[in-house]
């Protein structure tokens, strides 16, 4: 397993509120490269496979409207060690907590409503990177 490629998503918050350039922008200057995109909306049967295993957390039912209520910017990112500082780059769940500088600090308005998703480990990176796009769409010779 490599770990040179990390999944994200620009949530419907960071659509809405017209950040995914912004956000694009603060990827590539922190290095990583974009390797497929797309901007696309999950339904609910996709938002509970996404994100089976917050099943049984209290806010599971928050988090599937959230998530669907509006269009998402999937990405594969393609980096030294990208899951790792992917989540350096993002911050924190909570933009409270998250630190200065972060996507989430400049973009996230709540816990629930936190502008961008990154994968936690190499394993659920080829997962999602696979949930959201073919094979021939991750092409990384550029
Ligand atoms: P993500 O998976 O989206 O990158 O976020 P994360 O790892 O930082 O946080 P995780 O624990 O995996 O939670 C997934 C998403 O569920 C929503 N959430 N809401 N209301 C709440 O207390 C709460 N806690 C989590 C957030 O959208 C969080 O990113
Ligand atoms: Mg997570």
């Amino acid at each position: 397993m490599t770990n040179n490629k990390t999944f994200s998503m620009i949530k419907p918050d960071g659509v809405e509120n017209r950040n995914i350039g912004a956000i694009l922008d603060k990827i590539n200057k922190a290095g990583f490269k974009i390797i497929a995109l797309k901007l696309t909306h999950l339904t609910i049967n996709d938002a509970k496979s996404f994100y089976s295993i917050h099943s049984q957390r209290p806010f599971f039912n928050d988090l599937i409207s959230f998530i669907t209520r509006g269009p998402i910017v999937a990405m594969v990112l393609e980096k030294d060690n990208a899951v790792d500082d992917f989540r350096t780059l993002i911050g924190s769940t909570n933009p409270i907590d998250a630190a200065e500088g972060t996507i989430r600090k400049l973009f996230a308005k709540s816990v629930g409503e936190n502008a961008i998703h990154g994968s936690d480990s190499n394993e659920n990176s080829e997962i999602e990177c696979s949930f959201h796009f073919s094979k021939r769409e991750i092409f990384n010779e550029i």
